[in-house]
């Protein structure tokens, strides 16, 4: 069966100006929707003013557009309080955000963080140097069969005095879907010995999930998860760059210290004290990205117009035709769960006896766009024993011919390589 585009190519002005070209590196970044470019070149044609700032009626506008895009992607991402949705540069933004603001207030010696094998460096290295830097220990969940976490693992290592386990919902390495429900449920038992996260709040370890790989391919429902912050990134989900965003529960953000000051986080400055602006703002310094913002609201419309449900249904197609066409070729291995339905649009392989950046730059000759290397997760590839895979991920304007085309390329790798 062959499946075809899920959005027309014409959506996108790059795909439609190169209509050879085989875009299979959406993980990395997705390719941006004309509606998303018009909707960033119409705020800067009318309504184009710093927001929360001024008293004239363009300002308002602009503030205005700032604030509905909070409100828009709160909605598409099942958030039923926006102000608890901070707009920051993309998830690794939001990570140090939390490590730097929460963690420096929070986390002391005899406290220990915890991390998954899997995790991006975004998800991983601001718990590594938090832990170096107030005395904590760092706990690395191992990795279980066939690109899975072993949770029993997880559950070992988190205790009483887990202050943070730090997880991602979509590995962008291997694809993989992590039972966000049951690390919750774990992490929540284990750590029910520790102090409250804040007044009304469950006690024990701070849950943070990073869905960078999770929102252009899921149907998050982030208050349903049960988790205390969920980062993500608007550039992987047809958005600009530069914008993302973090949420979490009110009352931890209203006790956490500012991450940065000046600006619109500010409510009062004296000589010698300051007073900080409330939620969202407090996390906010400086002149906000309003395009990033507006951009990212009309990327969740075009999203919802095509239906989560559809993207997933797709995105499976694809993932099953891929490993299929590639498995097939002998000489290439792959890597990660062999059940396309537990995995998002990402396939990670290797060719035998070709290092993976040769791969990609063969592949590049064919017009075949994807991504090689350790995928911003050495952690992960250290312990596979590779230094780095070819990983090619889809979208929705991804087809049967692009993953025709790939496997295609990867003979020809071979052959030129033999
Ligand atoms: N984090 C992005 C990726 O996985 C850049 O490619």
């Amino acid at each position: 069966m062959s499946t075809g585009p899920l959005a027309p190519r014409a959506d996108f002005p790059l795909l439609a100006a190169s209509p050879d070209l085989v875009y299979l590196d959406s993980a990395a970044t997705t390719q941006k929707p004309a509606v998303v470019l018009e909707a960033i070149r119409r705020y800067y044609t009318e309504a184009n003013a710093n927001p929360h700032r001024g008293a004239y009626a363009l300002a308002a506008a602009a503030t205005a557009a700032y604030e509905t895009a909070r409100h828009r992607v709160a909605r598409f991402l099942g958030v039923a309080d926006p102000d608890t949705l901070l707009f920051t540069r993309g998830s690794t933004e939001a990570m140090n955000l939390i490590a730097t603001a929460w963690g420096r207030a929070q986390v002391g010696p005899g406290d220990n963080l915890v991390v998954t094998r899997m995790e991006h460096h975004a998800n991983f290295v601001p718990w590594q140097q938090l832990a170096l830097a107030t005395g904590a220990e760092f706990r690395i969940a191992e990795l279980g069969p066939a690109g899975t976490i072993d949770l029993e693992h997880l559950a070992s290592l988190i205790d009483a005095r887990t202050k943070v386990v730090a997880f991602g919902h979509v590995s962008n390495a291997l694809g993989t879907i992590h039972p966000v429900t049951e690390i919750v449920r774990i992490a929540r038992e284990r750590s029910a010995g520790g102090a409250p996260l804040g007044p009304g709040l469950p006690p024990g370890a701070l849950l943070v999930c990073d869905g960078a790989q999770a929102v252009p391919h899921l149907r998050c429902a982030v208050d349903a998860l049960g988790v205390d912050a969920y980062a993500f990134s608007g550039h992987k989900i047809g958005g600009p760059m530069g914008i993302g965003g973090l949420v979490m529960r009110r009352g931890i953000l209203e006790a956490m210290p500012p991450y940065q000051f000046g600006g619109d986080m500010i409510e009062w400055v004296e000589d010698r004290t300051s007073t900080w602006n409330v939620l969202p703002h407090k996390f906010e310094a400086g002149t906000p990205n309003v395009e990033g913002a507006v951009g990212l609201a009309a990327a969740c419309d075009y999203v919802e117009r095509l239906g989560l449900d559809a993207i997933r249904a797709h995105e499976v197609a694809l993932t099953a035709e891929a490993m299929a066409a590639l498995g097939a070729i002998g000489g290439v291995t792959l890597f990660g769960t062999p059940d396309a339905t537990t995995r998002s649009g990402v396939v990670s392989f290797a060719i035998e006896g070709v290092h993976p950046h040769d791969v990609a730059t063969t592949l590049d000759v064919a017009g075949v766009c994807v991504r090689a290397g350790h995928h911003c997760a050495q952690p992960l590839m250290r312990v596979m024993g590779v230094p780095a895979t070819v990983r090619a991920s889809f979208w929705v304007y991804s087809t049967s011919d692009d993953v025709a085309r790939l496997a295609q390329a990867v003979r020809e790798t071979q052959a030129r390589f033999a």
